[in-house]
C-alpha cells in the first residue's frame, strides 16, 4: 500500500492515459474470458444441429471480437508506455532534483554511473510494478472466481480432480523462490558492477593510455565479466529448473484433463465442447494462480526499489536559506572550524574580513586547506562548519545562496569542468543576462583568439574537454566568471596553466575591476603576489583550536 501512495503523485499525473488504459485493459479481459465459452459452445452446437446459421454467427462473432481484441491491446500497450514512462522519468528527475541539492559531502564515496542507473531502474521497476499490478490483481481474483463457477456448473467432478494441482504448484513455487530471487538478486549486482568497470575504460582512457595500463585494464574487465557470467549461468540454471517443474505441473493437468474429461465424455457426463472450456479455463486458473505467486516476487523487487528511493529523498538537503542580498559588501568569519571527518580541522578557528574594492591571496601548501576554504564561504558546507559566517551582516546559513551563487559570485574552480557544447555555450553557461559580442572580447582579453578554432564560438567542446588545452579550458572558466561580471570574484590557481603573457593579461583586468568587488584568488604563483592587497597564509592561520 505504501508503495501505491508513493506513486499515485506521478502517476495520477496522467489521468486520462490512465483511464484509457483501465477501460481498454477491462474490455481485453471480457473477450479473453468470453472467447473460449463461446467456443465450446459452438462445437457442442455443431455437433448438435449442424446449422449453417451458427457457423455464420460464430464466424462473426469471432472476427468481432478479434478486431476489438487487437484493438484494445494495441491501446492498452500505447497508453501503458505512455504512462509508464512519463511517470518513471518524473519520479527519476525528483530523486535527482534532490540529490543535487544534497550536501556535496554525500557524493564523496559515491560513484556516479552506480547512482544513475540505480535511480532510473528503482523508479522504473516502482511504476511498472503499480501500473502493471493495480487492475491485474483485481481481475485476476474475479477471473478466478467466474471460471471456477463456469467450470464447476459444468462439471463439479472434473473440477474437484484438479483442484489438488493448486497445492502442488504453490509447493514448488515455494520450494524455488528463495533461491530464484537470490540468484537474480546477485546477478543484478554483479550486472551493475561489471557495467561499472565497462565505464570506468572509456572514462579513465587517458590514463590508460598514457600508462599503458591496458593489458592490466582488460584483466579486470575479464574478471569482472567471468564474475558476472558465472552468476548469470546459475541464475540460468535455477529458473530452467524452476520452469520446467512449473511445465510438469502444466502437463499432469492436462493429462488429468484428458483422462478423467475424456472418461466423462464417454460416459456422456461432458460434451466435448463443455471439455474444450475446462480446458482452457483451467489453465487460466493456473495463470491466476502463478501471477499471484509471482506477485510476491515482484513485490519484494519492488519494495527493495521502494526502499532504495526513499533512502535518497529522505536524505536531508543541504541547508540553504531564503535571504536575497544584490551586493557583496563584506564578508566576515567568526571562530569557523571546518573538518572533514570531525577529528582533524581543516579550517580551525579562522576569523577573517572580507571588503570590497580588494584582491585577498590564500596562499599554503598542497592540501592546507585552500580549495576547501573556499567552498566553505561559498555555503557548500552549510551542514558541517562551527563559528558564523557572513554576507554583510546576514548569516550564511540563513542566505539564499542558490540566487547568491547564480547571481552575484563568479567562480572559477582549481580544475574547470565544462559541459559538452559549443565554447559560446561553455562561456555564457549559467549567465541569464549577457552581450554577444562580449563573449569574444572577453577571451580575447585572456589571450585568447577565438579565430584559431574552426567554427569560433560554435566549436563543439568534448566529453573531457579531449579537444582543447589546459591552459585553454582555464581561460573559458575565467572568461565565465568575468563575462558575468558578479560582486564577487572567486578563482582557485587561475595561473597554474596560463603563460606568463596570459598572466599579465589577467592581472591587468583584475586591477581594473577590483574596485567594486571582492576578489580572492587561490595561488602558488609568486609572480601574481604584486597585485593582492592582503595574504591570507593558510599554514600559518590556523591557531586555536574550537570546540567540538
Ligand atoms: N571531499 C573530501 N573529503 C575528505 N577530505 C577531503 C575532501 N576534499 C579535500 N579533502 C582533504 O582536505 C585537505 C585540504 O584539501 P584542499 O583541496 O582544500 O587543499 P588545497 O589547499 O586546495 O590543496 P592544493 O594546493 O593541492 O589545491 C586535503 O588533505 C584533502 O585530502
Ligand atoms: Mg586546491
Amino acid at each position: 500500500m505504501k508503495i501505491f501512495k508513493f506513486v499515485k503523485e506521478y502517476i495520477f499525473k496522467y489521468k486520462i492515459q490512465l483511464f484509457i488504459f483501465l477501460i481498454f485493459s477491462i474490455i481485453s479481459w471480457i473477450i479473453s474470458i468470453g472467447l473460449p465459452y463461446i467456443t465450446g459452445n459452438y462445437i457442442d452446437s455443431l455437433m448438435n444441429f449442424q446449422n449453417r446459421q451458427t457457423i455464420i454467427d460464430f464466424t462473426i462473432k469471432i472476427l468481432l471480437m478479434g478486431i476489438i481484441n487487437i484493438i484494445s491491446s494495441f491501446v492498452v500497450s500505447y497508453s501503458y508506455v505512455k504512462v509508464q514512462t512519463k511517470s518513471a522519468i518524473e519520479l527519476n528527475f525528483k530523486a535527482l532534483e534532490h540529490i543535487s541539492k544534497m550536501p556535496i559531502l554525500y557524493f564523496k564515496n559515491l560513484d556516479s554511473a552506480y547512482l544513475n542507473q540505480r535511480i532510473n531502474s528503482d523508479s522504473n521497476t516502482l511504476i511498472s510494478f503499480v501500473l502493471s499490478n493495480f487492475l491485474d490483481i483485481l481481475i485476476r481474483a474475479l477471473t478466478l472466481i467466474i471460471v471456477f463457477y463456469i467450470s464447476f456448473k459444468i462439471n463439479r467432478k472434473l473440477t474437484m480432480i484438479l483442484i489438488p494441482l493448486i497445492p502442488l504448484y504453490l509447493a514448488i513455487y515455494f520450494i524455488f523462490k528463495k533461491p530464484l530471487f537470490k540468484s537474480g538478486y546477485e546477478l543484478k549486482e554483479k550486472q551493475n558492477k561489471f557495467f561499472s568497470k565497462m565505464n570506468e575504460q572509456l572514462y579513465n582512457i587517458n590514463l590508460i593510455k598514457l600508462n599503458s595500463t591496458f593489458e592490466e585494464s582488460q584483466k579486470q574487465l575479464r574478471t569482472s565479466f567471468s564474475t558476472m557470467f558465472e552468476s548469470l549461468l546459475k541464475y540460468t540454471r535455477i529458473s530452467y529448473i524452476f520452469s520446467s517443474s512449473d511445465s510438469m505441473t502444466m502437463i499432469i493437468s492436462q493429462i488429468i484433463i484428458f483422462f478423467f474429461g475424456g472418461m466423462e465424455i464417454i460416459n456422456e457426463n461432458l460434451t466435448i465442447g463443455q471439455f474444450t472450456i475446462i480446458i482452457s479455463y483451467f489453465s487460466m486458473i493456473m495463470g491466476c494462480i502463478s501471477y499471484y505467486l509471482n506477485l510476491g516476487k515482484s513485490y519484494q523487487d519492488a519494495l527493495v526499489s521502494y526502499n532504495r528511493l526513499e533512502e535518497i529523498l529522505n536524505e536531508t538537503k543541504e541547508i540553504n536559506g531564503d535571504k536575497r542580498i544584490n551586493s557583496i559588501d563584506t564578508i566576515v568569519l567568526k571562530e569557523v572550524c571546518f573538518s572533514y571527518d570531525d577529528t582533524n580541522n581543516i579550517i580551525d578557528n579562522f576569523n577573517y574580513t572580507f571588503k570590497k574594492g580588494n584582491i585577498y591571496g590564500i596562499i599554503g601548501q598542497n592540501g592546507t586547506g585552500k580549495s576547501t576554504f573556499i567552498n566553505l564561504i561559498l555555503g557548500l558546507f552549510n551542514n558541517y562548519y562551527k563559528g558564523k559566517i557572513y554576507y554583510n551582516s546576514i548569516e550564511l546559513k540563513k542566505l539564499d545562496m542558490y540566487h547568491i551563487r547564480k547571481r552575484i559570485i563568479g567562480i572559477s574552480e582549481q580544475e574547470p569542468a565544462l559541459i559538452n557544447d559549443t565554447i559560446g555555450k561553455n562561456v555564457t553557461y549559467g549567465i541569464d543576462i549577457y552581450n554577444y559580442d562580449d563573449i569574444e572580447e572577453v577571451l580575447k582579453s585572456l589571450n585568447l583568439d577565438i579565430n584559431k578554432f574552426q567554427d569560433g564560438l560554435n566549436t563543439n567542446i568534448y566529453e573531457a574537454a579531449n579537444n582543447i588545452s589546459g591552459g585553454e579550458k582555464l581561460k573559458i572558466s575565467l572568461a565565465r566568471t568575468f563575462l558575468k561580471n558578479p560582486d564577487m570574484i572567486i578563482l582557485d590557481e587561475p595561473t597554474s596553466a596560463l603563460d606568463v603573457n596570459s598572466i599579465e593579461k589577467l592581472e591587468f583586468i583584475l586591477k581594473e575591476i577590483k574596485k567594486d568587488k571582492i576578489i580572492i584568488i587561490v595561488t602558488h604563483n609568486r609572480d601574481i603576489l604584486d597585485i593582492l592587497d592582503e595574504i591570507i597564509d593558510l599554514n600559518v592561520v590556523n591557531s586555536l583550536n574550537c570546540e567540538a
